[in-house]
């Protein structure tokens, strides 16, 4: 059975900065979680004191149910994969994956069932035919591989992988994705997981810990995270589509709760928290947005063609409408919480709050400054109080 890690209200803080604030998460035995979250959320910080190479300021690592503050690294038996990884540039790939059995040589097994070892987790990582090699005669790729094969050779107990990917290149990042997903299934190895790439955790992750400035705000399987989301930072970082958040406010008509979003409004959203009038925010994501003919009834957004996106199989068309978007420092009462900036690929396209991203087959590319129209799903619009949290529906089941 591999082990079960946990962490108890983990905190670290350099001097009065709090860099990691009471993460509480656990990795049962098998499961492969990933830890998601923008750059410099802490995610490296939590791993290495898990590894036991960082003390926390306070708070508690535990393995199998045990307090791991007494113990060290090497006791703790957790293999890790850093960023910046480095093989000894004089070894071979073979000398390198197989540093790890000589250094920690109880003098239990041979040197032929260490060789064994090495050819055995150099097949799995597909790096077989490279062990003669010297690091600087192996692709990026290649020698991360050889990283990952010298981080498992020792049996570890628990793999932490920080960022495995980040130095590969793009179209290598695919495939050793998919080999990554391949070995956890099959070594079915407890799995933490870093990464800042929301495609490497929806297609990865058992359970995603999805993190900001050093404060967990959901854990969930990868549905849980892309399609019900417990704020609004979640909303906008996971979920393949893109999110534009909006200020709204929810008031009831005469014909029930109505979303009020200053020159337009939606009606008849039956997902509406009860009574709730304050000002919301309010995220309208790519995949509840439809372009409808411009005549359409019902609950439509109206605007004008801004740009149109050309992703080849599909468009993205950017309507820009006069809903009044939610900068980061308003969507929350903590001003030093930032939403991302709403993803987009043309760099030098500064988006104006308040625009709608939809999606069009590739054939229908409308004309910039067309009007337009774009149909809600009501049922997958997500509202949000000022603090960023969730409002749900009264009694609503969390999904
Ligand atoms: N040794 C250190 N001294 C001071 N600040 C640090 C140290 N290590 C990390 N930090 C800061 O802590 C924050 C979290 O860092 P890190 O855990 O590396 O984030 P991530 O891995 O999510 O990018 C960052 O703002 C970083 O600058
Ligand atoms: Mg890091």
């Amino acid at each position: 059975m591999w082990d079960v890690i946990e962490t108890r209200a983990l905190t670290k803080a350099y001097g009065r900065r709090v860099v990691v604030d009471a993460v509480s998460m656990s990795v049962a035995s098998g499961e492969f979680v990933v830890l998601l979250g923008p750059s410099g959320c802490g995610k490296s910080t939590i791993l290495r004191m898990i590894a036991g190479l960082e003390e926390p300021t306070s708070g508690h690592v535990l393995i199998n149910g045990d307090d791991a503050d007494e113990l060290t690294a090497r006791e703790r038996g957790i293999a890790m994969v850093f960023q910046d990884f480095a093989l000894y540039p004089h070894l071979t790939a073979r000398e390198n994956i197989a540093m790890p059995l000589r250094v920690g040589h109880t003098g239990s097994g041979s040197l032929t069932e260490d060789l064994k070892r090495v050819e055995q987790v150099a097949g799995y990582l597909g790096v077989a035919d490279l062990l003669d090699r010297r690091p600087h005669q192996l692709s990026g790729g290649q020698a991360q591989r050889v990283a990952v094969a010298r981080a498992i050779v020792r049996h570890p107990r628990a793999f932490l992988l920080d960022e495995p990917l980040s130095q590969v290149d793009a179209h290598l990042r695919q495939a050793l994705r998919a080999e990554i997903a391949r070995l956890a299934k099959r070594l079915r190895v407890t799995t933490l997981y870093v990464t800042h790439d929301q495609v490497e955790a929806l297609t990865l992750a058992d359970r995603i810990v999805v993190m900001e400035s050093g404060v967990v705000r959901q854990i969930g399987t990868p549905a849980q995270v892309r399609t019900d989301p417990d704020d609004v930072f979640v909303a906008g970082f996971v979920g393949a589509a893109r999110t534009t958040l909006v200020q709204g406010a929810v008031y009831f008509g005469r014909s029930g709760a109505v979303l009020d979003l200053g020159s337009q409004a939606l009606g008849g959203i039956a997902t509406l928290p009860a009574q709730h009038t304050d000002r919301v925010t309010v995220a309208l994501r790519t995949d509840a947005l439809r372009a409808v003919p411009v005549d359409a009834p019902g609950p439509v957004l109206r605007g004008r063609v801004a740009f149109v996106e050309d992703l080849g199989s599909e468009l993205l068309v950017h309507v820009s409408t006069d809903l009044v978007g939610v900068p980061a420092a308003f969507s929350t009462t903590d001003a030093t919480r930032a939403i991302p900036r709403q993803r987009i690929s043309r760099e030098d396209y500064e988006e104006p709050f308040g625009e709608l991203v939809v999606r069009v087959p590739a054939g229908q590319r409308p004309s910039v400054g067309a009007a337009f129209a774009v149909e809600v799903d009501l049922d997958r619009v997500f509202l949000f109080d000022r603090a960023g949290c969730r409002l749900r529906p009264e009694n609503a089941p969390r999904s």
